[in-house]
């Protein structure tokens, strides 16, 4: 196994990085030094492969290199939110952590819902009081139910292709009072979902996960928290379907990265021109 890789670091810069295994495709250098350009900060900000078998002795390395934030990726997400000393309450309520810092000790949170609620929020899609269909059961569906519920949805239902996973995952989290938090089973859902978000990772290997029937209506939201060049095969299904409404997760990934900056440096960025910048780089 090789060690990390530790960049050669530059005086008078922040530096902040983003760890994963791979980690070459990331797009977070991208967006964050764009942030920093608008505000005038001087960052460093490099992608750091990082195995996991290494995880707690680079995290070691990067804070005794002085670094002052860190992005996490996948494999990463709950391994770095069981080493916190200080998770937050997100990290704690959904076993994952994408964004970290030190100061005394490890802290841990959790930006991915937040960034989903905002980029839904800019594409106009009205969350409160809606019905909303999960697909998947995972880490990614995990991290963004406790923002999904804050917003004041009227309920969600979780599709996972493993059904216990489903259950697991509602049993997990506490909806307010008139909300529904459900498993979707044999006694099924309510028809035509408002929105429905993909959080499975089967188009990550071109795959789809199947949506259980009658959840698609053609004013029905799609949102895939992943992206491609192109449409995801998610988002090609839905418009199959008829969906007319359809979203990538390009916007979250700008906006979890400006709530993780904005924790860092004291700075909300500008996220739209960012969004731009990328959507035109695509
Ligand atoms: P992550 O942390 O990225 O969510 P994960 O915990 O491995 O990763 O979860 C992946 C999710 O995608 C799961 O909900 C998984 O379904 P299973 O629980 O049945 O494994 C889902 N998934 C992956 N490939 C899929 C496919 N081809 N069709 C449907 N769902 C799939």
């Amino acid at each position: 196994m090789a060690s990390m890789h530790l960049p050669h670091l530059l005086a008078d810069a922040s530096f902040c990085a983003v760890i994963g295994h791979p980690i070459a495709h990331s797009k977070s250098p991208f967006i964050h030094r764009q942030f920093a350009e608008q505000v005038g900060l001087a960052l460093q900000y490099e992608r750091i492969d990082v195995h996991p078998d290494e995880l707690p002795s680079a995290l070691e390395t990067l804070r005794a290199a002085g670094c002052r934030g860190l992005n996490v990726t996948l494999p990463h997400k709950a391994a770095v939110a069981a080493l916190a000393v200080h998770p937050s309450a997100r990290v704690a309520a959904t076993g994952a952590a994408n964004t970290l810092w030190w100061d005394d000790g490890l802290h841990a949170d959790n930006t991915d819902g937040r960034g989903l609620v905002r980029d839904l929020t800019r594409w106009g899609c009205e969350l409160a009081g809606r019905k909303v269909l999960m697909l998947g059961a995972g880490g990614a569906a995990a991290g963004v139910i406790p923002d999904l519920l804050a917003a004041g949805i009227a309920g969600l239902w979780i599709w996972n292709r493993t059904a216990a996973r489903a259950a697991a995952l509602c049993a997990r989290f506490s909806p307010e009072k008139a909300q529904i938090l459900a498993p979707v089973d044999d006694s099924g859902m309510p028809q035509a979902m408002d929105l429905v978000i993909n959080a499975t990772s089967a188009g990550v290997v071109g795959e789809v996960a199947v949506l259980p029937a009658g959840a698609l209506a053609p004013q029905t939201a799609c949102y895939d928290m992943f992206y491609a060049d192109g449409a995801t095969p998610f988002l090609s299904h839905c418009q199959a379907l008829g969906a007319r409404q359809c979203r990538d997760g390009l916007g979250m990934l700008v906006e979890q990265a400006a709530v993780s900056f904005e924790r860092w440096h004291g700075y909300r960025p500008d996220t739209a021109p960012v969004l731009a910048a990328l959507s035109a780089r695509q």
